[in-house]
């Protein structure tokens, strides 16, 4: 939901001071955009972790499945919530729910609908429809928000009830889809997903703190809905889930750049800005991805 509400931030020349939120007064524009990149690659890891629990579980690898949801802790309780905190996403309830609008309103009305129309002409129609389900829903999720904004700023009516999740079990499988820019844009779906998620919930977390219990209802359940619906179902023609042994080499080769790519290149690049305290973040992340590909190489070496 985050590719609307981060453009605006994203824009700001890199020398002028944010507005919004006091974490991000002192930000460049390339330090807040490599936090973006962060959040995403962070909520992302710690979906596709907890999936892949599931599966090493049931083919009787206990031990893996218990690394990979401690990892996924790991990647959204430490990596993802620091990113949130040095990059401002938290607001008030009202800026929480307006950044919450702009991307529900850019899910619903641009970027589903494109990738709707890329998959019935790429010949993916499975992935078409879904697509075309999932920018419904965005539209009542920005429906459901916009009443909510209503409530908090006026004290009138009633936060509405939050959406239900069905649940969509993603076993391992190959991908359903054939075009290569639909295998892109389910890669770009399931990041974006997966951040929302992450985002409502800590704009639950405010919500409760600030004594609005049923606006925390609202964001937790629209979160499940991100989560267990949209990105599970997505999964799933994507075929993100496959054997332990091949998951545990792709978490290898996605710690491995972590560790030695992305994260040194952003630290250099908020160091050479002055954001040192953005930079520190990099690099300790860094040594945390480094000691997950360990874990991760060792499960792998267990499983012969
Ligand atoms: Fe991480
Ligand atoms: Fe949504
Ligand atoms: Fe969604
Ligand atoms: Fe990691």
């Amino acid at each position: 939901m985050s590719q609307a509400a981060t453009a605006v931030a994203l824009t700001l020349p890199a020398d002028q001071p944010q507005t919004t939120h006091t974490a991000t007064r002192a930000l460049r524009a390339q330090t807040l955009s490599d936090l973006t990149v962060t959040m995403k690659g962070e909520a992302f890891a710690s979906a596709s972790y907890n999936l892949f629990g599931t599966e090493a579980d049931r083919e009787a690898h206990p031990a893996t499945g218990k690394l990979f949801r401690a990892t996924a802790q790991t990647e959204l309780n430490e990596h993802l919530h620091q990113a949130a905190a040095l990059a401002g996403v938290v607001g008030t309830n009202a800026a929480n729910l307006r950044q919450a609008i702009n991307g529900e309103t850019y899910e619903h009305q641009v970027m589903y609908h494109g990738f709707a129309d890329q998959a019935r002409n790429d010949g993916d129609p499975e992935a078409a429809k879904l697509f075309t389900e999932i920018a419904a829903d965005e539209g009542r999720h920005r429906d459901a928000y916009r009443t909510a904004l209503t409530v908090v700023t006026t004290g009138r009516g009633t936060i509405p009830t939050p959406p239900k999740a069905d649940t969509v079990p993603v076993p391992a499988g190959l991908p359903k889809v054939k075009a290569a820019r639909t295998k892109a844009n389910l890669d770009t779906a399931m990041h974006g997903e997966a951040l929302a998620h992450a985002k409502y919930m800590l704009f639950a977390a405010r919500a409760r703190q600030t004594g609005n219990p049923a606006l925390a209802h609202l964001f937790e359940g629209t979160a499940g809905v991100e989560l267990h619906e949209h990105f599970a179902s997505e999964a799933v023609l994507a075929g993100l889930v496959r054997t332990t042994k091949t998951n545990l080499n792709r978490a290898i080769t996605g710690e491995r750049n972590e560790a030695t790519t992305l994260y040194p290149r952003f630290a250099k690049r908020a160091t050479a800005v002055g954001d040192e305290a953005v930079a520190g973040f990099f690099r300790d992340t860094a040594a945390d991805e480094a000691k997950h590909a360990t874990a991760f190489q060792q499960a792998l070496n267990q499983l012969h």
